[in-house]
C-alpha cells in the first residue's frame, strides 16, 4: 500500500519483522509508516482506543482498516481441541478485530463523512472460514465469525453510506502460516502475497465505492 501512496500504520506481534518493514518502505517510497508492536491475545478495549488516539494525533484521519493478523493455531480434531489454544485463537483472529473496529470505526467515520467520501473496512477470511474443513479447527471456525461480522457490521453501517465493509480470502499465498499449514508443500508452487494485491488495492480505493457486505475471493480477481 506505502508503494501506492498510504502512510501505513502497521500493527504486528514483533518488533524486528515491523522495523524490517519500515526501513524497506522507507527505503521504497515516500509515505510515513508507523510502527505499533502489539500482541493482540492481550489487546483490550482501552489498549484499542489507545491506538485510535496515536492514529487521531498522528494522521489526524483514517482512509482504511485492513484486518489481517491471523494465527493459525494447531490443526487438531474438534473433539481434543485444547480449550486453552481455541481461545487464543479466537482472540486473536476475532475478539482483537471487533476491539480494532471499535475503537477506528468513529476515525474512519469522521475522514469519510464531510466530503461524501467512504473509507473502508477489510476483514481477511479463508476458504475455510467459507467452508468447513477436517482439522482446521478455531482457525476455520473464528474465521466464519469474521465473515459474520463483516456482514452485521456492513449493515449496521449501511445506512450512512461513510464506509464500506467487506471481507477478502487471499487464497493461498507464501507466508510463514502457509508454509505450518503445509509443511509438504513446495513454496514454489504458491504464489506470493504480493501477486494477490490487487483486491486489495481495489477495495480501499474509490473504485469500490457503494461496495459493501460483500465475501470477495483474490483468486483469479480480474475486476468488479
Ligand atoms: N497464507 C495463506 O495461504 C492464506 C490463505 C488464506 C487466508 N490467509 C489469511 O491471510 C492473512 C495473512 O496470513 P499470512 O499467511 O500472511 O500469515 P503469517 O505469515 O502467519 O502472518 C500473520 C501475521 O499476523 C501477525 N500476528 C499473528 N499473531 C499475532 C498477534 N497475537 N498479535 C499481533 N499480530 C499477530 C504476525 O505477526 P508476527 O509475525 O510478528 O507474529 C504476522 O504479521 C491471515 O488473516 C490469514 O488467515 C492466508
Amino acid at each position: 500500500m506505502a508503494l501506492y501512496g498510504a502512510d501505513v500504520v502497521l500493527l504486528g506481534k514483533t518488533r524486528t519483522k515491523l522495523e524490517a518493514v519500515f526501513d524497506w518502505i522507507a527505503e521504497h517510497s515516500a509515505t510515513q509508516p508507523v510502527i505499533v508492536p502489539c500482541d493482540l491475545n492481550f489487546l483490550n478495549q482501552d489498549g484499542a482506543a489507545a491506538l485510535a488516539e496515536q492514529v487521531r494525533a498522528e494522521f489526524g484521519r483514517l482512509d482504511s482498516l485492513v484486518h489481517n493478523a491471523s494465527t493459525l493455531g494447531p490443526k487438531t480434531p474438534i473433539e481434543h481441541y485444547p480449550l486453552a489454544e481455541w481461545e487464543a485463537v479466537t482472540k486473536v483472529n476475532l475478539t482483537a478485530a471487533v476491539a480494532l473496529t471499535q475503537a477506528l470505526t468513529p476515525l474512519l467515520r469522521e475522514t469519510g463523512q464531510p466530503q461524501g467520501a467512504e473509507t473502508s473496512i477489510v476483514f481477511t477470511s479463508s476458504s475455510v472460514g467459507r467452508q468447513g474443513r477436517a482439522y482446521w479447527g478455531a482457525y476455520a471456525a473464528s474465521k466464519f465469525a469474521v465473515e459474520g461480522l463483516m456482514q452485521v457490521l456492513a449493515d449496521e453501517l449501511a445506512h450512512e453510506g461513510a464506509i464500506r465493509v467487506n471481507s477478502l480470502n487471499p487464497g493461498a499465498t507464501r507466508t510463514a502460516m502457509r508454509r505450518l499449514a503445509y509443511p509438504g508443500e513446495d513454496p514454489a508452487a504458491v504464489p506470493p502475497p504480493e501477486a494477490r494485491l490487487d483486491l486489495y488495492l481495489y477495495l480501499l480505493s474509490d473504485a469500490a465505492k457503494g461496495v459493501t457486505g460483500r465475501a470477495l475471493d483474490a483468486r483469479g480477481w480480474a475486476g468488479p
